[in-house]
């Protein structure tokens, strides 16, 4: 079957039809994504995979993808290289991430049973030792690391909040965790004794931490650059870890995609810089693709990685070849709407520069309608990587841009920082820097916001702070008041909320869009998941409330029984429809004043 969605390029925004839309939306959305997870025993790959309509996991074996769980999942815990099972998770309670443990042997697929021990709970990370399970999760009340041996769960420490176990060995589980001023230490607990210790980078944050073969810890710290940290587990002190092969350093990388070992010892790091990442063996560049990679496994003698660009869905590519090992057909339609991609650097108000990526519609004019879409996080970022919304608006005949507004990664431990204390301050004034350079640069006849998450909050902010810039906005999964949000928020979202205003709750009332609402002046599009355990629900019904009292103009669309993470067809759908509709809507409306 072969997706209809492609707009015919004489058509105008006035003559876009529902038709088109739903086709448009239908056909990316259910397009096959994919993530390379590890390896499995029999040699075989363990792949997640957002097919038949949801995520699940897949063992690969060469020529057929071998589904491993009966219902959809929601995660999958690491495990070393090899192992007979995989222990899974699943939100068991319609979207809040309210997360099951269950485990299924590799080789009787379809037949997980849940583990009993754990009560559901928001599990951040985790890893399967084969004699116990290590994980961080949070509740209501509190953050903890919980080791689960023989069916019970057992306390080992409790952690301030945010907190993600990146490595385990022999009874010692390493990661990263949130610290001073937005910073992320290294973390060390010895899973027997509970003993829980930690270390800041002087000048940057940890981002990963894995054991060497030798048991030392390999540590990537994002600071002015990347930097590998060869440190001692019993003492936690420092030094540069020395590769034999200099290509790493010589790339100088900005940011971490990924570090592991394969079976044969060699130390993988998938390093990036301005939104594209190379793999290194070693120290040594083996060929890759322009985009973004990420796991790398060792297979059959040659290696297999995640891959994905602005126009190729995630994927599992081998490498050098490049040669696609698991992936969806049908990509190619993408090519037809994404006429040109590339990256600027945008001057903000105060001089900074700010790494945007530009996708130029082959549906529309130059110029065009633009839509400026704001990531999530803050601390992620676009890049040279599938973004269905993004893909979804140039289809729709919309340029886009896509700007790294300080808070950001992937350009320094400075630029991430730069919104520490600052939410909906310098950021939102670097999206409006890009919405203003779309227009000067001849790229944009109107602009449009949209944004999902911290990008949603991001349009709330830029509707009611800053009304006269943009014609409509969407906000997906927005925040809208940091103090309601606080009070509904489990240990590890409160950390977090800490962390992003380093504390300073007096800001919290300025940062809030609930209390501008009488500013906006534009029609606003409200997506927001019922569940949301992230970014809940009650605050924006109260937002709208006050819209509707104040006489503003906005649509609300509450996705039912669903959460923050869209990881179905159907929810991937719900969200997606209603923001191109309206955004199609306005701008007709627009077209024909
Ligand atoms: P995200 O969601 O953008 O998907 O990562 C967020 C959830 C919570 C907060 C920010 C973003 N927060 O500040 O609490």
């Amino acid at each position: 079957m072969k997706p209809n969605f492609i707009v015919r390029v004489s058509q105008l925004a006035s003559s876009r039809s529902y038709k088109d839309l739903v086709s448009i939306v239908e056909s990316l959305v259910s397009l096959e994504k994919y993530s390379l997870l590890g390896l499995i025993s029999g040699e075989r790959l363990l792949v997640a995979g957002l097919r038949e309509g949801a995520l699940n996991a897949y063992a690969f074996d060469g020529s057929e993808l071998t589904r491993l769980n009966r219902e959809p999942i929601n995660g999958v815990l690491q495990a070393p290289l090899g192992a007979s099972r995989v222990i899974l998770l699943r939100d068991v309670e319609k979207g809040r991430e309210q997360h099951a443990l269950f485990e299924v042997k590799v080789d009787e697929p379809l037949a997980e049973e849940m583990l009993e021990g754990l009560k559901p709970q928001r599990i951040m990370s985790g890893y399967d030792a084969g004699d116990r399970i290590v994980v961080t999760g949070s509740t209501m009340e509190y953050a903890a690391l919980y080791s689960i041996e023989d069916g019970e769960a057992r306390l080992v420490t409790r952690l301030p909040g945010f907190a993600f176990i990146t490595d385990y060995r022999e009874g010692l589980a390493v990661g990263i965790m949130a610290g001073e001023a937005g910073k992320f230490d290294l973390f060390l607990v010895d899973v027997d004794s509970g003993e829980l210790r930690r270390k800041s980078g002087k000048e940057g944050s940890f981002i990963s931490a894995v054991f060497s073969p030798g048991g030392d810890i390999i540590a990537a710290m994002e600071s002015s650059r990347l930097e590998l940290l060869k440190v001692d587990p019993s003492t936690l002190e420092a030094d540069e870890a020395e590769l034999p092969h200099g290509d790493l350093k010589e790339y100088q990388p900005l940011g971490l995609n990924w570090i592991g070992y394969t079976q044969d010892g060699e130390l993988v790091v998938v390093a990036r810089k301005h939104g594209r990442s190379r793999v290194f063996v070693d120290g040594k560049a083996i060929e890759s693709l322009a985009g973004i990679h990420g796991r790398v496994v060792k297979w059959k003698g040659g290696y297999v990685a995640s891959y994905t660009s602005l126009k190729t869905p995630p994927s599992v590519v081998k490498l050098p070849e490049g040669e696609v090992l698991i992936g969806s057909s049908g990509a190619g339609v993408v090519d037809e709407s994404i006429s040109e991609s590339r990256f600027e650097w945008v001057e903000s108000f105060d001089g900074s520069k700010v790494p945007t990526f530009i996708l130029k519609s082959g549906k529309a004019g130059e110029p065009g309608p633009t839509v400026v879409l704001v990531h999530g996080g803050p601390f992620s970022e676009d890049s040279d990587s599938w973004d269905t919304f993004a893909a979804s608006l140039a289809a729709a005949g919309f340029h886009v841009v896509m700007p790294n507004y300080r808070g950001s990664t992937g350009y320094g431990e400075e630029w991430r920082l730069k919104i520490v204390g600052d939410p909906c301050g310098g950021d939102l004034e670097d999206v409006v820097s890009a919405a203003r350079y779309a227009v000067e640069s001849g790229l944009a006849s109107r602009l449009y916001i949209m944004g999902y998450s911290y990008g949603g909050y991001m349009t709330m902010c830029a509707l009611t702070k800053k009304p006269d810039v943009f014609q409509a906005g969407v906000a997906g999964a927005s925040v809208v008041d940091w103090e309601e949000m606080y009070g509904l928020s489990d240990a590890a979202f409160r950390n977090f909320i800490e962390l992003l205003f380093a504390g300073r709750r007096e800001l919290w009332r300025d940062r809030s869009p609930i209390n501008f609402v009488r500013n906006i002046k534009v029609p606003l599009a409200i997506i927001h998941p019922q569940n949301d355990s992230r970014t809940p629900l009650k605050p924006v019904l109260r937002f709208m409330s006050k819209a509707l009292e104040l006489g503003k103009t906005f649509e609300a669309h509450i996705i039912p029984d669903a959460g923050h993470a869209i990881n179905t067809v159907r929810d991937g759908i719900k969200i997606l429809l209603p923001a191109l509709v309206f955004l199609a809507e306005a701008e007709e409306r627009a077209e024909s004043e």
